[in-house]
């Protein structure tokens, strides 16, 4: 029966690219609240989609923006998965840098160019086809499917939702692709993902801007202060400067040390491709410090005049915005109290600090050898014709650690995309042959996890 589905996905490799260029026509931006209508559009069409693919599919609200939940027509004593993906896109800024615009999707080369085309849509969309595929000859497995839309802004709502739905949730099995391969032609299953907690500090000065000429040398100026302030975070060392910031840090076995080392990582091909050095802690690889190495990292800084030439000011305010990756064992709340107690006693004088954490997710991790990775490990060499490598992802997904918390669950992280897609950046691409492959896997995987009956 697989080879039949997989004969219906060949078949209809061109159509499944070009209907989902209808999924990433609609811009789902959930940080933007003028996105708002288009978030409902996005999980009325996705919908839409899945009852057409013979799901039973609904629209669910949260206090935020809106889930879409379906499920397949219950089979008695087959196993249930729960497919987890996400249908919100990151802001697509900034423009400018995009080769055609990121809401019209476009073929070049041999990918698909658009805000969302891997993150998440496109590798949601290889399920949505697999399960299409699956239709005539109804899906060897009990399917529940949540594709949420606030996956780029910390899943908030998401606990709440998945605390109240218990029930129509419970399944043997999680799977999500929203990982990548470890490179072209070496298709992977992720095993552990770092974790993120996202503070925003904010130090004040005078209570208005000030004429630089008339005031400066003579008050306190916030940015001045908050340069201080964010170069303490480092040492000389390259080292995280918070107290306690390492102690929970789970060091690297040997074991996964060896594993890696096995990997055809290029660290010249990585460095050029960015036209930089790569940097980082002393005595861990590039790997390393991606996968299994916390971090601390400014991603915004404000203050002052930012518009073209200059302008004499003093800022009364001046704020940073700084992601820190957790890895396993570190606590993301303790986490985030360390950072803002540190702040707060390294604040200068002449500055009032305000510290916000704005969202915390911990690490994941998921047994690297158990019955399930071992047929999605089939599914993937079903799909790519090459069995996958075991690797970690550096990047974060909130679901996988209120999956375990709140289902008791593990997930399966088969993810098709490639390192070089561009996610959150201009020019975000989904590679054709990634999603036809990724298709066959989804559809694979469905046929494989069948066999999880009996062992759970
Ligand atoms: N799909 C990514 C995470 C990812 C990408 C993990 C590639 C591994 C490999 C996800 O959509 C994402 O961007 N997550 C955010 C976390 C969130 C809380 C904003 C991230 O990692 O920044
Ligand atoms: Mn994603
Ligand atoms: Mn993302």
């Amino acid at each position: 029966m697989l080879k039949s589905v997989l004969q219906t996905i060949d078949a209809r490799r061109k159509q499944i690219a070009s209907s989902l260029a209808d999924f990433l026509r609609i811009p789902s931006v959930s940080s933007n609240p003028a996105h708002a209508a288009d978030m409902q559009r996005c999980a009325q069409w996705l919908s839409g989609q899945l009852a057409e693919a013979g799901l039973e599919a609904k629209i669910m609200p949260t206090r935020g923006h809106p889930v879409v939940l379906a499920k397949s027509q219950h089979r008695p004593g087959r196993p249930t998965v729960l497919f987890y993906g996400h249908y919100d896109v990151q802001p697509p800024d900034p423009l400018d840098l995009w080769t055609t615009p990121p809401f019209e999707p476009t073929v070049r080369g041999n990918a698909l160019f658009a805000r969302g085309a891997v993150d998440d849509k496109g590798q949601v969309w290889a399920h949505v086809q697999a399960i299409l595929a699956w239709q005539e000859h109804g899906l060897p497995v009990n399917l529940v499917v949540l594709v949420e839309g606030e996956e780029e802004i910390g899943s908030e709502h998401l606990a709440e939702f998945m605390g109240a739905n218990h029930d129509a949730l419970v399944a043997d099995i999680a799977v999500i692709s929203d990982t990548n391969q470890f490179a072209r032609g070496v298709p992977a299953i992720t095993y552990a993902l770092r974790g993120l907690v996202y503070m925003e500090v904010t130090l004040t000065g005078p209570s208005h801007d000030l004429h630089s000429g008339l005031y400066g040398g003579a008050v306190p100026n916030p940015a001045n202060l908050l340069c201080e302030l964010l170069a303490t975070l480092h040492d000389k060392q390259g080292r995280v400067d918070i107290p306690g910031f390492y102690d929970q840090v789970a060091p690297i076995t040997p074991q996964e040390r060896e594993m890696w080392r096995t990997l055809p990582m290029d660290e010249a091909a990585f460095a050029g491709e960015l036209k930089t050095t790569p940097i980082g802690e002393a005595g861990f690889s590039t790997l390393e410090r991606i996968w299994a190495r916390p971090t601390c990292d400014i991603n915004g800084i404000t203050a002052g005049y930012q518009g073209p030439g200059a302008k004499t000011v003093i800022p009364s305010k001046a704020s940073a915005k700084v992601s820190m990756r957790l890895v396993p064992n570190q606590d993301s709340l303790a986490i985030s109290d360390a950072f803002t107690e540190a702040m707060q006693q390294r604040c200068p004088r002449g500055a009032s600090i305000q510290v916000v954490c704005h969202s915390h997710t911990p690490a994941a991790l998921v047994p690297m050898h158990s019955p399930a990775m071992e047929l999605a490990a089939e599914a993937v060499e079903i799909g790519f014709g090459i069995r996958p490598a075991l690797i970690r992802g550096g990047g974060s997904i909130p679901v996988v650690g209120l999956i375990k918390s709140i289902l008791g669950i593990d997930t399966l992280l088969v993810g098709f995309g490639l390192p070089d897609d561009r996610v959150h950046s201009p020019d975000e691409k989904f590679d054709l042959d990634a999603l036809h492959s990724g298709t066959r896997t989804a559809a694979a995987l469905y046929e494989r996890l069948a066999h999880l009956e009996g062992i759970h």
